[in-house]
């Protein structure tokens, strides 16, 4: 059982936990697919929503998970509140405690701010996201889409080709996949690939062929323009060139292999627009798997809160 004050990451949660987040999250996904969006295991409840960085996907998700089970969602923009003052975290904490917030949904530049509100607030914490550290509802969610198509997660391999030093997802999505027995093969330029991802559990590949070869599922993530040192690589073009996925390459995975990205997607640098576009791509049902993981996640953490 989910017995969760906060849900931080995926480095700490066990396969147990994940597969009871999914099966909840599967069944309101099934439920939202049919047009149900009035439902009530939040009702009365406060979910605000607290982001110090720019965000559509999991902002707007949040906002709907926590409003389609009758809580009150109220969204916080970081430069129009009083962290433009000069409010510490801590102290903005403590003011929606005081308010009585039952969930706070947070997404920060600094990895581990969350952790430090978690400490600091009676609320619940998600992390929504936190610098290069992790973003467990994203890979919960990337999850849930590979789960619906395969059944399992036991045995998949999952390629994740990109900007992975920078990537919170890339590392949610290893913990998370690992513990679900399924393989993660990674590669992109050395400069993009952080020491001790193998140590992790991942699969370092040397080539684009290699982590592509009888992939089931293959991941492009974002080249993070706003969080790059210079050097990494020496343009855009030669990234797209020499380190993205184009349709010819895509064929070197299994026949029936699903595409993923987290968004927002750089068109035509680590993915084609024939790749994103592609039959195969799930990139838009992996926008309402969010919905329905971040649905899961409040149901669960509110069950833990009230002792269920
Ligand atoms: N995948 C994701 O986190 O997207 P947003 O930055 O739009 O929330």
């Amino acid at each position: 059982m989910l017995k969760r004050k906060d849900l931080l990451g995926l480095i700490d949660i066990s396969a147990e936990e994940i597969t009871e987040i999914l099966d909840l999250a599967q069944e309101f996904k099934n439920r939202i697919k049919r047009g149900e969006k009035k439902m009530n295991h939040l009702d009365g409840k406060t979910v605000t929503i607290l982001f110090y960085e720019n965000s559509t996907r999991t902002r707007t998700s949040f906002e709907q998970a926590a409003k389609y089970l009758g809580a009150t969602a109220i969204n916080i923009e970081a430069s129009t509140s009083s962290v433009a003052k000069g409010e510490t975290l801590v102290d903005t904490g403590k003011t929606l405690d005081a308010q009585r917030n039952d969930f706070i949904v947070m997404r920060h530049p600094m990895g581990g701010a969350p952790y430090l509100l978690a400490k600091t607030v009676k609320a619940g914490v998600l992390n929504a996201g936190d610098g290069i550290n992790e973003h467990p509802t994203q890979a919960l969610l990337d999850m849930l889409t590979m789960r619906e198509v395969y059944g399992s997660l036991k045995g998949l391999k999952v390629a994740i080709l990109g900007d992975i030093k920078h990537s919170r997802v890339a590392k949610s999505n290893l913990f998370g996949l690992k513990k679900m027995g399924a393989e993660v093969a990674m590669y992109a330029p050395q400069t993009l690939i952080p020491k001790g991802m193998d140590q992790l559990g991942a699969k370092i590949c040397k080539s684009r062929q290699e982590a592509l070869d009888g992939a089931d599922v293959v991941m492009g993530l974002r080249i993070q323009l706003e969080r790059q040192e210079a050097g990494n690589f020496p343009s855009l073009g030669e990234y797209a060139a020499n380190y993205g996925v184009n349709e010819e390459l895509l064929s070197l995975a299994k026949p029936n292999a699903i595409v993923l990205h987290p968004g927002p997607v750089n068109r035509g640098v680590e993915l084609t627009s024939g790749v994103i576009d592609h039959e195969r791509s799930h990139i838009e049902d992996q926008v309402l798997s969010g919905v329905a993981v971040r649905m899961a996640a409040l149901t669960l953490m509110n069950e833990a809160r009230r002792g269920n």
